[in-house]
């Protein structure tokens, strides 16, 4: 099992956004995939078209977590019962469709729903033990390959939580003057957090999204992003496209979303993905 923690200390940059390209992504290649939703808000989980019923989300799970615990708090997602067959016209016929013995396995893209449940954790104290709830309540769950973490955007309990249960923590970044300063919060309090000496740093990396390549000042601070992160940063970068918004709002998989737009964006979600899983 994989557990990826999608995360940034600036609001409203798209990490829910990465956290519904990537199951979608997961989805379309039938990795068995869990999203846990951290975020008090709930938006994957609104995105995944699941919503916490009362003591059935994360926040309770998390109050006193046991072994394996989110499994029994884990909804099917809707987006999972409409299966890729070869007559689905718009995700079929691409290169990057799952192979044949993909295809066959049955998909499963579960979600551990957020809610307010979990707001008692959203702040910045915490006994290092508390940090390890995440890690059990996931601990034994393997009929996952995959888990994507979304995470809220302060660096509170539940962020720490989330980081020291990933294998990976990816930083989402928009290519403005504040995002670039929000990332080098995210970077520097990832370093930081091995400074206990009981948690190794996870692997990162840095997701670039909203890019418009029309924007002087946003290829700007795309180079500054290159020139800070190097090789964290991930390729492709993902554009500012209205198909996210739309695909959304309709609670719908970006890669059986109609149109080229959709697609290009579904491809890129796809080779992040590859990358994350190699
Ligand atoms: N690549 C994109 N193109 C167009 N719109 C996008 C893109 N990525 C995100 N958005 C939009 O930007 C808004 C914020 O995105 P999102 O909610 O994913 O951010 P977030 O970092 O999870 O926010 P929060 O910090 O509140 O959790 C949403 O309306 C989303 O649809
Ligand atoms: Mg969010």
């Amino acid at each position: 099992m994989q557990i990826v923690s999608i995360s940034s200390l600036k609001g409203g940059v798209g990490k829910s956004s990465v956290v519904l390209g990537l199951a979608s992504a997961a989805l379309e290649a039938r990795i068995p995939t869990l999203v846990v939703d951290l975020d008090p808000h709930g938006d994957a989980s609104t995105g995944l078209g699941v919503h916490a019923r009362s003591g059935k989300d994360v926040g309770s799970v998390l109050r006193r977590p046991r072994r394996g615990a989110l499994g029994a708090v884990a909804t099917a997602s809707p987006w999972a019962q409409h299966p890729i067959t070869p007559e689905t016209p718009v995700a079929t016929a691409r290169e990057w469709a799952p192979d044949a013995s993909a295809r066959s396995r049955r998909p499963v893209l579960d979600v551990a729903p957020g809610s307010a449940a979990s707001s008692h954790l959203d702040h910045a104290a915490f006994r290092p033990r508390d940090l390890r709830r995440l890690e059990t309540a996931l601990r034994g769950l393997d009929r996952y390959e995959l888990v994507l973490v979304d995470c809220p955007p302060t660096l509170s309990a539940l962020t720490r939580m989330a980081w020291a249960a990933s294998h990976k923590v990816l930083s989402v970044a928009e290519p403005s003057l504040f995002s670039v300063a929000g990332t080098q919060r995210t970077m520097s309090a990832l370093a930081q957090f091995e400074g206990s000496r009981v948690w190794a740093v996870p692997e990162a990396g840095v997701v670039v999204n909203r890019v418009q390549d029309s924007s002087p000042e946003q290829q700007h601070r795309l180079r500054e992003l290159r020139e800070l992160f190097g090789p964290l940063v991930v390729d492709p970068v993902l554009p500012d496209v209205s198909v996210v918004q739309r695909a959304q709002g309709a609670a719908w998989p970006v890669h059986r979303w109609p149109g080229s737009e959709a697609e290009d964006l579904a491809r890129r979600f796809s080779t992040v993905l590859e990358g994350l899983t190699r």
